[in-house]
């Protein structure tokens, strides 16, 4: 580009590059998605057209970007995670976030009358996401982030559940039920949160409705779960709860080094599964999530 003397205004360009060999966890967010699956109609607690659509595009996301090894999703949320030796778009925070948020915004609304056939989208309701990323520096680390999303999607998804078959199935006001979901509010510590424990949820759902919380679909109890399909491993020495806080980093790979490996990746099938992520079984069984190496490609 010719130098002209209006070029100092490049000077304001905050830097914005993430620290090196650390996860990057883009998370998105849809933007006032409470109104818009109002206006949608979607179905409560769960509207299983718009978690496929979520996925859909989640996958599109994951084909597009090889450097992404694994994606989370749950209600209008989805979490993408680049591997320490990411090189892409040299580390830079709003670039990565950018063409994440919209190139599954994109796809979202492309694929969107595949999934609501009989509901075109219409302005002002147009469905449009937030995102933002943050560094995680362990391999421990990023899986506690990972088992806190799951975790959130549990107590989330119970609550939910428990709470719309008392008004919908129960008869119950808004109002009453949340009363009623709060009854043990005070005095418990936070992690019942919500005002219940589960076991009061699970004997709500099981007395009064006949519903055995176990036997809900995965999808809603457990989210989404993306990544690239290699040969499964079997599983070393699986000790329960242990967290494998190995160092990450293995330095700068070349050029030509990763455009290998983006090849390798870009050749699996991106799979959606409704797994537990928390335990190790799911990271010792699929090594290259973790490691960033690409495993076999399945027979
Ligand atoms: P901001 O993210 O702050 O813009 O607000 P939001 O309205 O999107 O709320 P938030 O992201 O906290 O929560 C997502 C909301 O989307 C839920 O509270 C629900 O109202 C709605 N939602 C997501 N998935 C479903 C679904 O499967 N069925 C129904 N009925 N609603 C859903
Ligand atoms: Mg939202």
């Amino acid at each position: 580009m010719a130098n002209s003397k209006y070029e100092y205004v490049k000077d304001f360009e905050q830097p914005d590059v993430l620290l090196p060999s650390t996860w990057i966890v883009v998370r998105i967010d849809g933007k006032g998605f409470h109104k818009f699956s109002d206006h949608y109609q979607f179905t409560k607690p769960n509207d299983r057209r718009a978690l496929d659509l979520m996925n859909a595009a989640a996958v599109e996301v994951m084909k597009e970007l090889p450097d992404l090894c694994i994606a989370y999703g749950v209600s209008d949320e989805f979490s993408f995670v680049f591997h320490p030796n990411c090189q892409l778009f040299e580390r830079r925070s709003a670039k990565l976030v950018t063409t994440i948020v919209s190139t599954f915004t994109g796809y979202y609304i492309h694929k969107w009358s595949e999934y609501f056939p009989s509901t075109p989208l219409q302005p002002p309701y147009l469905p449009s996401f937030d995102g933002r990323a943050v560094i995680y520096p362990s391999n421990g680390i990023l899986r506690d982030y990972m088992s806190w999303r799951q975790v959130d999607c549990h107590i989330n998804n119970l609550y939910n559940t428990t709470f719309w078959m008392m008004v919908l199935k129960g008869g119950m006001s808004n109002t009453d039920a949340e009363q009623e979901l709060k009854i043990f509010d005070e005095g418990h510590p936070t992690y019942f949160t919500q005002g219940t424990v589960s076991g009061d949820k699970n004997e709500i759902l099981f007395k009064r409705f006949g519903i055995n919380y176990n036997n809900e679909e995965d999808i809603y109890k457990k989210g989404s779960v993306l990544y690239r399909q290699f040969e499964l491993q079997e599983p070393e020495s699986a000790q329960e709860g242990e967290v494998d806080n190995s160092a990450v980093p293995e330095g700068k790979q070349s050029r030509s080094q990763q455009e290998r490996l983006r090849k390798l990746r870009r050749k699996a099938q991106v799979v959606v599964d409704h797994v537990d992520i928390i335990k190790n079984d799911f990271w010792e069984r699929r090594p290259w999530i973790l490691s960033g190496k690409p495993g076999k490609l399945p027979a």
